[in-house]
């Protein structure tokens, strides 16, 4: 069967079986602050059964309880900047330890640097993070007997004044995740989420000041990534100006086209 083919029937939501137990391995999509990455992670979460690991909402996380690295990374956050890497990269290793992960994961804002890229090229290579304990004190996640398949490398590129509409736009539930735009996806009843009817909030970065430092960060440290995995040849660079759905069906044409 001609490769596009296959392609187009994988994305054919539904149509291939045994998606959820198959090993579909590590996911990266990369992308500016505002691409979608989260929205899309979410979509590949309920295709593929895999978590979805956001270091952002990890970061969150550790803040709303307070731990040190919750403490370390607040003000930075705040700022608009970047996380330090040996931070960052023991936050992952121990996230990836846990036993969800061992058919496959999405990297969702990892690696943003190009340190951070080399440290996931060592650890899915076992060389490095290979002792970190699950988060979660749970079972430890089983490395697939042959290692972990090749990086799949999705880029979603945006357009600055579109990025700038949807960040200013969005708009989070606090409960379950789930993501809007008071442009592009206004929940029904404004300020209030579809699913569990909790009151929407903005996130404390997606002020104008702070946006625009995150996407200068991006520029100055993340967009060198771009290189570094196209020179690999696994780097699959899509159009992301489009609709949620155009975009969705285009990622998981990438991902089934490396993996199926
Ligand atoms: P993080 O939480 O990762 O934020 P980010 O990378 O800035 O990305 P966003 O979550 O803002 O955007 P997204 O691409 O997920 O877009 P979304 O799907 O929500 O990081 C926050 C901070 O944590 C960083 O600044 C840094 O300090 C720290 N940090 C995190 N990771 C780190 C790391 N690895 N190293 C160091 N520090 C780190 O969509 C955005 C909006 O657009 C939504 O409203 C959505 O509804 C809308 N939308 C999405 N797709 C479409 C579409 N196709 N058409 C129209 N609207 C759309």
């Amino acid at each position: 069967m001609a490769a596009d083919t296959k392609a187009s029937q994988a994305t054919d939501l539904g149509k291939v079986p045994g998606l959820k137990t198959r090993n579909i391995g590590p996911v990266i999509l990369l992308g500016p602050p505002g691409a979608g990455k989260g929205t899309q992670a979410k979509v590949m979460v309920a295709r593929y059964g895999i978590p979805q690991i956001s270091t952002g909402d990890l970061l969150r996380e550790n803040r709303a309880r307070g731990t040190e690295l919750g403490k370390k990374a607040a003000t930075l956050m705040d700022q608009g900047q970047l996380v330090p890497d040996d931070l960052v990269c023991a936050m992952v290793a121990a996230r990836l330890a846990e036993q969800d992960c061992a058919r496959g994961f999405i990297l969702d804002g990892f690696p943003r640097t190009v340190a951070q890229a080399e440290w996931l090229d060592n650890f899915l290579a076992g060389k490095s993070g290979a002792n970190a304990q699950p988060v979660a004190g749970t079972e430890k996640s089983a490395v697939p007997a042959a290692g972990w398949p090749p990086l799949v490398v999705v880029s979603i590129v945006v357009e600055y004044n579109q990025l700038w509409r949807r960040l200013t736009g969005r708009r989070m539930c606090p409960v379950d995740g789930t993501i809007y735009n008071i442009y592009f996806q206004p929940p029904r009843v404004p300020d209030t989420c579809d699913i569990c009817g909790s009151k929407l909030m903005t996130r404390k970065d997606d002020s104008e000041e702070v946006i625009s430092k995150r996407l200068k960060e991006y520029e100055n440290q993340t967009l060198s990534l771009v290189p570094y995995y196209r020179q690999t040849g696994r780097l699959h660079e899509i159009d992301g100006d489009r609709s949620v759905e155009e975009v969705t069906a285009e990622v998981l044409r990438a991902v089934e086209h490396d993996r199926l």
